[in-house]
């Protein structure tokens, strides 16, 4: 009896043994993406792509992104996670390109448009900075980490802030938003001193989500101002000028306006690897949008009717929607002429146009003929959106 009682506690242990050997191996050999070998040697800012099932996965790319372009030491100054706090996934993330001495521009988006507010339309923002030049004077770092400290919205680059600098700002936004916010189904990308209606943005992406949701998860998305072979500004006087040798050919490739551009992660990942593997060009909307973009073959689409480069139609829809009759505005995205409160008083006026409570412009009321400036043709372009804004 106790024989038999000790062959069957023996046998009784192996089995329990072999059952636990099983479940080890089962567990090895399954396919888990947590233990997907390259998912676990992604350096550091990549370490949590591996929880968001939509991340675009490429081997190539990822061991590549441990440096931006040609800098080889980069890392952020002030990295950002607010995507990673939105596990919920976003309609969008807006990312916008900023001078870190802007501080009073950064203030007026987030006087417009809140994030919280932002938030209850699935959205969120930051700011793209890089490091404050040693000769800046109105902003200190300590500033620029009270702002952070204080609204969490600000990610900032280690190379120093300059004009031939922003096409490294803009790549490392686009990386930003590719690795670390794979959960929003857009991009949407603007520079600081423009006007947006993000009510109009927001309107727009969730149709497009219900009527093309493959563009989601497209490796080819990209919708703004399109800007057709344009000349490069040889005008050595010119803020804007680009000498033969760095820009030989007599046009650029067609590219986006900077001003305001729709994209993707998926999109957006393929961009910052092709900008590994192509020579630097400084303007950064012509880089990336249009010669990074031509070399991947992607097309674009065409939202230009929504653009207007004259800042006075800015002002005068402002005027219009606060008046009785509460007009429409002709256009959703335009400069701010210089006002950083501009941004301010469009937002918390055309909002109610999303309640129903504008009326349709008229074809006599339109801008071109109600608007002091209508005799200008500008484009949302560089050197074009830089002409002084003379009165009429
Ligand atoms: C990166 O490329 C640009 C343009 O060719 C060049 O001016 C710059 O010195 C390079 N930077 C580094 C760190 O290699
Ligand atoms: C761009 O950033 C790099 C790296 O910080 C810096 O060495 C360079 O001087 C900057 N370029 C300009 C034009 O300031
Ligand atoms: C680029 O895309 C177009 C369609 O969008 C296609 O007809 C063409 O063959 C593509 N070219 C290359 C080189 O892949």
């Amino acid at each position: 009896m106790r024989l038999r009682g000790r062959i069957a506690y023996k046998c009784l242990t192996l089995i329990v043994v072999a059952v636990i050997i099983l479940l080890v191996c089962i567990d090895y050999f399954a396919p888990n993406a947590k233990r997907d070998e390259f998912l676990t040697h992604l350096p550091p800012l990549e370490r949590d792509v591996s929880q968001e099932q939509t991340a675009p996965q490429n081997i190539e790319t990822d061991s590549k992104l441990s440096r931006l372009v040609n800098l080889t030491d980069f890392k952020y100054e002030i990295p950002n996670n607010v995507c990673r706090k939105n596990d919920k996934g976003l309609l969008a993330i807006i990312i916008v390109t900023s001078y870190a001495g802007h501080d009073e521009l950064r203030a007026a988006h987030r006087l417009a448009a809140p994030q919280s507010k932002l938030a209850e339309m699935g959205m969120q923002r930051i700011f793209l900075l890089a490091a404050l030049p040693t000769k800046e004077k109105y902003i200190t770092q300590k500033q620029v980490l009270d702002e952070q400290q204080r609204f969490g919205d600000i990610l900032q680059g280690n190379f120093q802030e300059a004009y031939r600098n922003l096409s490294y700002k803009h790549v490392m936004g686009l990386r930003w938003a590719a690795t670390d916010c794979p959960n929003a189904k857009f991009i949407i990308k603007i520079d600081d001193d423009i006007i947006y209606d993000v009510f109009h943005f927001r309107r727009y992406l969730e149709s497009l989500e219900v009527q093309q949701p493959t563009l989601i998860a497209s490796q080819a998305y990209l919708a703004g101002y399109v800007l057709n072979a344009r000349p490069p500004v040889r005008n050595v006087a010119n803020k804007w000028f680009v000498s033969e040798h760095e820009w030989p050919r007599t046009t650029y490739p067609a590219y986006l306006s900077g001003w305001l551009y729709i994209t993707n992660p998926a999109t957006a990942l393929r961009l910052v690897e092709q900008a590994q593997q192509t020579p630097f060009f400084w303007i950064d909307d012509t880089w990336v949008t249009g010669i990074l973009r031509e070399k991947l073959n992607i097309s674009m689409q065409h939202l230009n009717a929504w653009y207007s480069a004259n800042a006075e139609f800015m002002d005068c829809c402002v005027r219009d929607l606060k008046s009785q009759s509460s007009y429409e505005c002709e256009y959703f995205v335009g400069p701010n002429g210089g006002d950083n409160k501009m941004l301010v008083e469009f937002l918390h006026n055309v909002e109610k146009c999303y309640f129903d409570e504008c009326s349709k412009r008229p074809p006599e009321k339109s801008l071109k003929k109600t608007c002091v400036g209508s005799a200008k043709h500008l484009l949302p372009d560089h050197g074009s959106g830089q002409v002084k804004q003379v009165a009429l």
